[in-house]
């Protein structure tokens, strides 16, 4: 069986780099061994070359056909032998239900966040913003920053609590996982479902990006409705890894998130001996560039709601957990139209970074690296320099270019961790970038 489906990635051939198996949600197969996969069933009564049968299942057993993932792994030992897992501290990592600081009805930004100073892993480089609901009730958001300058060689980490969507702004992450490996820089996405099993490698001297921690339901693609079968994130352009193993006797410990907590377990081999698999619960990646973006070609703008890659739904529909929504590179063209996002009050709560590039609602200030956070009902928009320049602005043609923000949104309140709201990185002054608007009323 030739598991190697490589799809055009960009990446020349033969270097070594992953390959990868394309389409959303598909039901993949891989195997790094041939003959590793047993044919026609799933748990023979001997799994071939010796391997153990193990189902990973990623929904309830009875949730429909068109959500429901489950991925059956094929691997040297069975994930049920280890020793017990042990509390560890939780660095600068929280968890939902967040209470320590109360709900804030502030326009808030942040500055970039800091590279740690000494040796930091991702794990260890975790610092939680925010978020909202409760894990253990499988509901809301964490938000996080990763920050990393070493890679995990022998540290190993699974989240119980919710899926990692991952944003790179600086560096490339290569994420081995139980399925194989994908390797992600700024201007992709990657996501690890709950419970697959991972090590994070460093290529370069550093890496930072943002992390929505998804408790809810698994992200999946927006219904398109009257825009069609294509556009937005295309199915194809979303790649999961083909397998890969480590095998081996050796000392390593795996990290598990749990209930909002950090458990670990040393491990006498790697986790991350699955020589075949199959199936639909998978880590994927996607590259944002290959966004089909939308927008108006006579007046006014769509709503952002237009610029959604990815939505984690909840049993309401239309209302969104989480929605993964980005302002890529994109023509400008709408007549007698103010084009900036305008000014305006939402129910949803929007968290938003920035990977590259000027965001066009902000003149300065928001800074790759950085965030803000506009909560629900907050009353928010342009600042007074951008007013300035797009109330005027001759309305030709205009390209964005080399841009790239994105937003977090969610249905609830986004409360913050108490790092968060006593990090010297908020900015003080941020009210002020609305101060120069004054009114231009006149009756006649
Ligand atoms: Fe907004």
């Amino acid at each position: 069986m030739d598991t190697r489906t490589d799809v055009d990635t960009g990446e020349p051939r033969g270097t070594g780099g992953p390959s990868y198996l394309s389409g959303f949600g598909n039901e993949h197969v891989s195997e790094a061994v041939p003959g590793a996969l047993p044919v026609g069933r799933n748990s023979p009564q001997q799994a071939p070359l010796g391997l153990y049968a193990e189902q990973i299942s990623g929904t309830a057993f009875t949730q429909p056909r068109s959500v429901n993932r489950r991925t059956w792994v094929y691997r040297i030992t069975p994930s049920a032998k280890h020793p017990p897992f042990r509390r560890i501290g939780d660095g600068l990592l929280r968890t939902a239900p967040f209470t320590d600081v109360p709900p804030d009805p502030n326009r808030l930004r942040w500055d970039p966040v800091a590279l740690p100073d000494t040796p930091t892993d991702f794990v260890d480089g975790l610092v939680t913003i925010g978020g909202n609901g409760d894990a253990l009730a499988h509901a809301g958001i964490g938000i996080h920053w990763y920050r990393a300058t070493t890679s995990m060689t022998d540290r190993y980490f699974v989240n119980a609590d919710g899926e990692f969507l991952i944003v790179p702004q600086l560096g490339e992450l290569l994420l081995h996982t139980e399925l194989g490996r994908l390797l992600v820089a700024p201007g992709e996405i990657a996501v690890v479902p709950r419970g697959i099993r991972y090590r994070v490698e460093v290529p370069g001297s550093a890496a930072r990006g943002y992390i929505c921690e998804n408790y809810g339901a698994p992200f999946t693609l927006p219904e398109r409705g009257p825009i069609g079968a294509n556009g937005l994130a295309n199915e194809r352009d979303f790649l999961a890894p083909v397998a890969a193993f480590e095998e081996g006797s050796r000392d390593v410990q795996v990290v598990q998130k749990f209930g909002g907590g950090l458990w670990a377990a040393d491990y006498g081999h790697s986790p991350l001996d699955v020589v075949a698999w199959h199936g639909d619960h998978t880590p994927y990646k996607y590259d944002l560039a290959r966004f089909m973006t939308i927008g108006t070609i006579s007046f006014d703008h769509p709503d952002p709601s237009i610029f959604t890659v990815l939505t984690s739904p909840t049993d309401s529909p239309g209302l969104a957990n989480a929605d993964f929504v980005i302002f890529p590179p994109r023509w400008l063209v709408g007549e007698n139209t103010f084009r900036p996002p305008w000014y305006h009050r939402n129910i949803m709560s929007e968290f938003m970074g920035l990977v590259r590039g000027v965001y066009d609602a902000k003149a300065d200030g928001f800074l790759p690296g950085g965030a803000s956070l506009h909560n629900s009902f907050t009353s928010h928009g342009p600042d007074a320099d951008t007013y300035a320049r797009a109330s005027t602005a001759d309305l030709v043609p205009q390209k964005l270019d080399d841009t790239l923000a994105f937003m977090f949104e969610s249905r609830w309140v986004i409360r913050l961790t108490e790092h968060a709201a006593a990090s010297p990185t908020l900015q003080a002054d941020y009210d002020s970038v609305w101060d120069g608007l004054r009114p231009h009323f006149a009756r006649t």
